[in-house]
């Protein structure tokens, strides 16, 4: 059956044990009795794939698992949200199946196992043509967590958009931030960019990500006076505008930075070819596309968890092109979806329908203060 959306990526399992109230000390030698463990899926695939679905778009998933328990267990996962997202993953003998083992006791500061399993080895050449069969829009993450696409100044991940922008599809890139000092840290991410971006419609990380990647010595400058990146503190329009004309020029058609509780940025090309060129989610009002920087704050929310809310919130911008909205109208979408995430602990179940998300939307749904505005 033809999908409306392709969702393909980085896709993994995180194990959560979970803690008693009172906290244990994690020293070594010990065995400490916990309760039976979380499972959830994470990733690019399942959350904004997820999210999509929960949205009501028709979304074919498409990321790599290992034929063992772990595997087995995300596409359960998945097949509980719906029966055919786990038709389009690719199942590897050769690789183990990605996860994450996230170990966070009360009081003390989560700490991450991860092993980046099938992830690493997904190329270009693992997707079938079937995949973008009918398909509009093409969404991918986490290069940044997957070493096959960022080897090379990014050919594999060049393969994989260039053969969606052949098969008509309009293409949605998100990033995830990679620890400096790891293989993905030391790369040349501008060459990469450089090289992919022209073949990216929609270019949608995060804030403190995209500093790392595309303003080196901006990032490094904040880091060392404040040891990490803080929104209302280090970033400001003018920064906003100079990081996004520089992913214009380096060929993104429209760039949405998210801003953590501070909401998110749109800035979209000047060059009309380039929007015409979008393929199949191209906007029908081109003008009303062109030119524009347009930043919303977040909408209230009952905050109980944020895991997964800039892939809700990317989620929900694709919904607003899917559905032919003006970029105004993309973003609030955006920023509306990704509240209603916050409302839940985990990455998606507190996405609604569109019809919901809208509806909300036309109430009296107040925003946040922020420090952002445009
Ligand atoms: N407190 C909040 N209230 C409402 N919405 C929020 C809140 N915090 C975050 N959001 C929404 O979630 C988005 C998360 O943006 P962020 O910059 O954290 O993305 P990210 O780092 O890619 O997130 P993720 O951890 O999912 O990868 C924001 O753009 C906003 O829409
Ligand atoms: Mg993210």
């Amino acid at each position: 059956m033809n999908r409306d959306v392709v969702v393909a990526g980085h896709v993994c399992l995180d194990v959560i044990p979970q803690f008693p109230p009172k906290s244990l000390e994690l020293a070594p030698g010990a065995l400490l009795k916990v309760g039976p463990a979380i499972r959830a899926t994470g990733g690019a695939v399942a959350n904004t794939g997820i999210a999509l679905h929960r949205l009501g778009f028709n979304v074919r998933l498409v990321g790599k698992v290992g034929d063992d328990l772990f595997g087995r267990e995300i596409l359960s996962i998945l097949r509980g949200q719906g029966e055919h997202l786990a038709e389009g993953m690719i199942i590897s003998r050769r690789d183990t199946t990605s996860y994450t083992v996230v170990i966070s006791p009360p009081g003390v500061d989560r700490t991450f196992l991860h092993c980046p399993g099938a992830n690493d080895t997904l190329r270009a050449r693992d997707i079938p043509s079937s995949a973008f069969a009918g398909a509009r829009l093409l969404h991918f993450g986490y290069p940044p967590l997957m070493r096959q696409m960022y080897l090379n100044d990014g050919r594999e991940l060049l393969r994989v958009f260039t053969r969606a922008k052949k098969a008509g599809l309009t293409t949605s890139l998100d990033m995830a931030e990679p620890d400096a000092a790891s293989e993905a840290g030391q790369i040349d991410w501008p060459a990469l960019l450089r090289n992919v971006l022209p073949q990216v419609d929609l270019f949608v990380p995060s804030i403190q990500e995209i500093l790392f990647m595309a303003d080196r010595p901006t990032w490094q400058r904040i880091v060392k006076k404040h040891g990490t990146v803080s929104i209302p503190r280090d970033i400001d329009l003018v920064l906003l505008r100079k990081l996004s004309g520089k992913l214009l020029d380096w060929g993104a058609a429209c760039v949405m930075i998210k801003l953590g509780d501070q909401g998110a940025y749109l800035r979209t090309t000047p060059d009309k070819a380039r929007l015409e060129g979008m393929g199949a989610c191209r906007p029908a009002n081109i003008d009303a596309w062109l030119r524009r920087a347009i930043a919303f704050p977040c909408y209230q929310a009952k905050v109980v968890g944020t895991t997964g809310s800039g892939d809700c919130t990317i989620a929900g911008f694709l919904g607003g092109l899917l559905k032919g909205m003006s970029p105004e109208d993309c973003l609030k979408s955006a920023v509306a979806v990704g509240a209603a995430s916050v409302e839940a602990p985990d990455a998606t179940s507190g996405v609604p329908s569109w019809s919901t998300i809208q509806k909300r939307l036309r109430s009296r749904w107040r925003s946040r203060n922020s420090c952002i505005s445009l």
